[in-house]
């Protein structure tokens, strides 16, 4: 942790405290610290392979070939990651009593492991824990599809109806989830304070929601390794790690809260 960001942090900690509605917004770099790469930093997932555009996924036989041949093998880079420092640090807000929501882009359910209460975090992107029909609606543990794949099953059909099945997450041209990205608008709208934390905001209609935030009366904080087009929007800004930043905030917020008894 460096002293530059002593200031901006007991900034953060101050607008923390006098507020309620809290919504932290998540993106990949709040898990790189679980081992996890994210999307578009060097070395990132977009950086080796190239997006599967969801029509071409229900079309071609070939991509859904090399779609589950990337899951197959990417599997144990999700299924045995365990939540970091700043995973833990957004339960302590909620424990707080100081959290709205989780709005997440994550697909990786590390905000649920470390104990943040399910029906407070919206998976803007849906999940990579369940494998769904995608014309019966079925739906499986993805545990047990990876075992499907294992036996040398290369393209999954549904074992009820014969139909495609995907990953319960959005592709790039497929519809986002509607309650999720209305809940995500509704709770952008009322937020008092909004803390994007490891996001690059490059991706819509996700990125829009700290502008919405903004737009609303809420104090934008962001949290972020690299600059995002949105940092001249922030009340506080700090250029760091999401797990020691996090981790620091809630400390602080803590320290000024027990004093406020
Ligand atoms: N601490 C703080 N910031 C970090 C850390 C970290 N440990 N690691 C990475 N970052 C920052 C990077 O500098 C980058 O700006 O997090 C940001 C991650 O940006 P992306 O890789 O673009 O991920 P994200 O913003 O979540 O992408 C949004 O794009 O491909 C789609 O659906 C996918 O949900 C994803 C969406």
């Amino acid at each position: 942790m460096t002293s530059q960001m002593e200031i901006p942090i007991n900034q953060a900690a101050d607008i923390i405290v006098s507020a309620r509605k809290v919504v932290v917004f998540t993106g990949a770099g709040v898990s790189t610290e679980s081992g996890i790469p994210d999307f578009r930093s060097p070395g990132g997932i977009w950086t080796k392979y190239q997006p599967i555009l969801f029509q071409d996924f229900m079309s071609s036989e070939e991509m859904r070939r090399e779609s589950w041949r990337r899951g197959k093998e990417t599997y144990h880079l999700f299924a045995d990651v365990e939540p970091n420092p700043a995973h833990r640090a957004v339960v302590e807000l909620e424990r707080l009593g100081k959290l709205d929501c989780v709005i997440t882009q994550n697909i990786d359910n590390l905000h649920q492991k470390a104990g943040s209460s399910p029906d407070l975090v919206i998976e803007l992107h849906g999940t990579a824990m369940y494998v769904l029909c995608m014309e019966c609606g079925k739906r499986w543990p993805r545990a047990e599809i990876q075992k499907w794949l294992e036996e040398g099953v290369e393209i999954p059909y549904c074992d009820e109806c014969g139909g495609i099945m995907k990953s319960a997450t959005v592709s790039f041209g497929q519809a986002m989830p509607e309650k999720e990205t209305m809940e995500a608008q509704l709770r952008s709208q009322r937020a008092e304070v909004f803390i994007v934390v490891g996001s690059s905001l490059v991706v819509y209609p996700a990125a829009h929601m700290p502008m919405v935030a903004k737009q609303s009366g809420a104090k934008l904080i962001i949290i972020n390794l690299a600059e995002t087009s949105f940092d001249m929007y922030a009340d506080v800004l700090i250029r760091g790690k999401a797990g020691d930043v996090m981790q620091r905030l809630v400390e602080r917020v803590k320290t000024k809260v027990g004093t406020k008894r």
